[in-house]
């Protein structure tokens, strides 16, 4: 059975190389028949969470907040399987990133022991440098936190400006990986 993938993408550049790894990760998913959505995070109107614990009350709209983490919540609850996408930014996670994370705490709010649902990830990260092994602790300890099974990661270093990605190995890793990923269900 294929999968639905819900994509989050955290880079602000549309062209960028994290885009590019986005894309061709979407199109080997969908050449193998997946449902794939991709959010571009800095074009939605998002704020960060207010931390006020009283979420979890609509399930269709969990947050206390109303912003367009609205769009992103039933694609989210629907996904088999949620791709991070981003850019590293002072050795972590863009921050469009980090928020929409802060923000899917409400879903969690929705069961009475803070349980998320279970889901697989990926996540494909571009750097200007190759120091990515803060952001990828960062990542196997949140997928560890959420209990959620990590089916893999690509890493694009030494990329700086839009382009510099083209004719990187990344790329056709990143769509063999949406090709692979794609196909297994849980
Ligand atoms: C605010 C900011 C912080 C950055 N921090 C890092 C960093 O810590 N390490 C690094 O290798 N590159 C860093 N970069 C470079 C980006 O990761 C790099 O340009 C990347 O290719 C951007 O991906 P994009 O094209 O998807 O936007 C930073 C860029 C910006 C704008």
């Amino acid at each position: 059975m294929s999968k639905k993938i819900i994509i989050l993408n955290g880079s602000p550049r549309i062209k960028g190389n994290t885009s590019a790894l986005v894309n061709e990760f979407a199109r080997g998913a969908e050449e193998i028949g997946c449902e794939v959505k991709i959010f571009q995070l800095d074009k939605m109107n998002i704020h960060g969470c207010k931390g006020c614990f009283g979420g979890g009350k609509n399930f269709d709209s969990p947050c206390v907040q109303k912003d367009d983490m609205d769009k992103i919540y039933p694609v989210y609850r629907e996904a088999d399987l949620v791709v991070l996408a981003t850019p590293i930014y002072y050795w972590n996670f863009s921050g469009q990133l980090r928020t929409v994370f802060d923000r899917l705490f409400a879903v969690a709010e929705c069961d009475p022991n803070y349980r998320n649902p279970k889901k697989e990830s990926v996540l494909l990260m571009a750097a200007e440098g190759y120091g990515f092994d803060d952001a990828l602790q960062y990542y196997q300890n949140l997928m560890k936190h959420l209990g959620w099974t990590d089916l893999g990661h690509i890493l694009a270093g030494g990329v700086m400006k839009v382009g510099d990605i083209k004719d990187h190995k990344e790329l056709n890793q990143a769509y063999e990986l949406g090709k692979k990923v794609g196909g297994n269900s849980l």
